[in-house]
């Protein structure tokens, strides 16, 4: 999130509500880590669709989650996340997709915030590790359920109890449980990946993955 070119050259693409969300953050870290994200959205979105980067439109749903809108709303999906130094962008076709990576704040991954946040299967995997992999399984835990419910983009309309996910050390990610959902585990694929030294990231999307492909770049 350290952008190469300057935070204004690189709002040449937004759109005039992009622009005015731009503005409206009151810390400059804030306002500068969205407009570069933003900026790289519309680049590699443009890349996919083949269409200048200002020309693509994006929406939201009802729920607050970004999505391509108008005549561009068809078989490509993306999420977004962005944490400290660095964002995560998540491309699909066809199929719904949530993205997240967490900074990993050891300090944080405490017994009271797992209660608070996981559902009750997941706090009692957590406290059955031991010690040496409790603050990775919170992470894998935070940014996997997270993943999925953006995937769902239901943001915090998901209640954090209501469905459970795969957490210890060496456990495949996956859904574990959905309630009132049976067959949902089946229907999902997570998977984690590693954004870098002291960041947890997952991606969860609906349907079967034949695979994943990770690409980095540095500055935009
Ligand atoms: C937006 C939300 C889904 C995630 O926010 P976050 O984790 O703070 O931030 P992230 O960087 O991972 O994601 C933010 C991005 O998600 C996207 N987003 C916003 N609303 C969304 C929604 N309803 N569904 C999916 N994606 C959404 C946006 O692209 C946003 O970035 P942008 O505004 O710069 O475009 C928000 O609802 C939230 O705060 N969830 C927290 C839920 C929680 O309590 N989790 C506890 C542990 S599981």
């Amino acid at each position: 999130l350290e952008p190469k070119r300057d935070l204004e050259a690189l709002q040449a693409p937004f759109s005039p509500e992009e622009r005015t969300r731009a503005n409206r953050f009151k810390h400059e870290r804030a306002r500068r880590d969205f407009i570069t994200t933003r900026a790289a959205l519309r680049l590699l979105l443009g890349s996919y669709l083949d269409r200048p980067p200002e020309s693509v439109a994006i929406g939201y749903t009802e729920r607050g989650k970004p999505e391509l809108a108008g005549e561009d709303g068809g078989e490509l999906q993306f999420n977004v996340s962005h944490s400290q130094d660095i964002a995560v962008l998540a491309f699909t076709t066809q199929s719904a997709v949530g993205v997240d990576i967490e900074h990993i704040r050891p300090d944080y991954a405490r017994e009271d915030v797992a209660r608070r946040y996981f559902a009750a299967d997941e706090v009692q995997t957590l406290e059955g590790l031991c010690e040496a992999d409790r603050i990775t399984a919170f992470y894998d835990c935070w940014t996997r359920k997270e993943a999925y419910m953006k995937a769902c983009a239901e943001g915090l309309f998901m209640p954090l109890d209501s469905f459970s996910v795969a957490l210890a050390p060496g456990d495949r990610p996956c859904l574990l449980r959905v309630a009132d959902q049976a067959e949902a585990p089946a229907r999902w694929t997570l998977s984690a990946f590693d954004p870098g030294e002291a960041y947890a990231g997952a991606v969860a999307v609906e349907g079967a993955v034949d695979a994943v492909s990770y690409c980095e770049f540095d500055r935009i």
